[in-house]
């Protein structure tokens, strides 16, 4: 596993020396999803994948990607498998994508890779899969190329697959810096606290079983473009990360509910008055942040997120994550409820 604190100020530090052996090997990596607290919405550079702002998440235990990648000098093109089928088009385009960068740092421009990734929960979950996804991805190839490095430059790296990837590879609570190096060498991820040091509860409650129609990053370009609220919600953001840290730090549930609920709350808002409008909720969207607040009106300490669709993950103390549960899967239109607590980041399974 690797280390929680920050290692290496400079972004890749390997690249000079690096000289890979061409041999066939595989890495296999496990990394958590996460759900941000205090959101990542819209970039300052598309290319590196640069955040506008921001944004601090909980990485998740038990739901989890686990990818395998072979780099093999016989292979003459990369494939990818997701949860035992073969993807083509813009899965495996993005993955590609990824990969290049990997082999550009690496030096090795065409040594291919099978990628074999298998997801711990639905898709339709409402869970991220790309933050867990590309943080597995990360930490496998940047091994098996024969990349050396720290936990920062990691981050950084799975940055470059998904921004909300940078931060599954820590565990616990984690913040992720926007940056200001152009590079983008200091838009990465660090843990603030350890997953065993404030043992919150997260209850995702799944209101439907479709896909998303409007992908994350198609999403934030939109409002990010045209919505007039954007750059308020910005302005508001170091504020509700100040809070939300220091919450965080102090284990003050009902501040960083509070934060979370209104940082959320506002990047819906943005979304709502972007050209054309952006609605990821549905009926059972509002009946659950309902039910949240009646809990909450009847004492239960409890607060609810919504990320880029129409779920609800609603953050409880372990003692009401059982009431919680009940009474969001009593809400008309719920699908299922998962129930999840803090879990450790990013590890390599096996070494080549
Ligand atoms: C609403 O990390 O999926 O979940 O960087 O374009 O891949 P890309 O976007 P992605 O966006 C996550 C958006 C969010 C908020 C968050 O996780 O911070």
């Amino acid at each position: 596993m690797l280390g929680g604190g920050q290692q290496g100020l400079s972004a890749f530090p390997f690249v000079a020396g690096c000289s890979m052996e061409l041999r066939k090997r595989t890495v296999v990596a496990r990394a958590g999803t996460n759900i941000a607290l205090v959101k990542y919405w819209g970039k300052r550079d598309q290319e590196l994948n640069l955040p506008r702002t921001g944004s601090i998440s909980v990485t998740l235990a038990g739901l989890e990607t686990v990818t395998s990648i072979t780099v093999d000098p016989a292979l003459e093109q990369d494939h990818f498998e997701l949860d035992g089928r073969v993807e083509r088009g813009l899965p495996l385009g993005r993955v590609v994508r990824f990969l290049e960068i990997v082999r550009g740092l690496a030096g090795t421009p065409r040594l291919f890779a099978r990628v074999v990734s298998r997801n711990s929960f639905p898709t339709a979950s409402g869970l991220a899969s790309s933050a867990s996804g590309f943080a597995a991805l990360a930490c496998a190839a940047a091994s098996a190329y024969g990349l050396d490095l720290g936990p920062a430059e990691l981050s950084a790296l799975a940055r470059r697959g998904s921004g909300s990837a940078a931060r599954s590879i820590f565990g616990g609570f984690v913040e992720m810096e926007p940056g200001v190096a152009p590079d983008g060498k200091d838009a990465r991820a660090h843990q603030l606290l350890p997953p065993s040091e404030w043992p919150l509860r997260l209850v995702v409650a799944v209101t439907t079983e479709a896909p998303k129609e409007v992908s994350s990053t198609a999403g934030m370009a939109l409002t990010n473009d045209t919505s007039p609220f954007y750059e308020a919600w910005v302005a508001s953001h170091s504020v509700d990360l100040e809070e939300a840290r220091l919450a965080i730090i102090g284990r003050d549930l009902e501040v960083l509910g509070t934060v979370m609920e209104r940082n959320c709350l506002g990047m819906h808002a943005c979304m709502l008055a972007s050209r054309p409008p952006l609605l990821y909720w549905n009926e059972t969207t509002v009946a659950v942040i309902r039910a949240v607040w009646g809990l909450r009106a009847r004492g239960t300490p409890v607060w609810f997120t919504i990320d880029a669709g129409p779920h609800v993950k609603a953050l409880c103390t372990p003692e009401a994550a059982t009431r919680v549960r009940a009474a969001l899967d009593a809400v008309p239109g719920v699908v299922r409820t998962i129930v999840a607590a803090p879990g450790e980041g990013v590890r390599v399974e096996t070494t080549p």
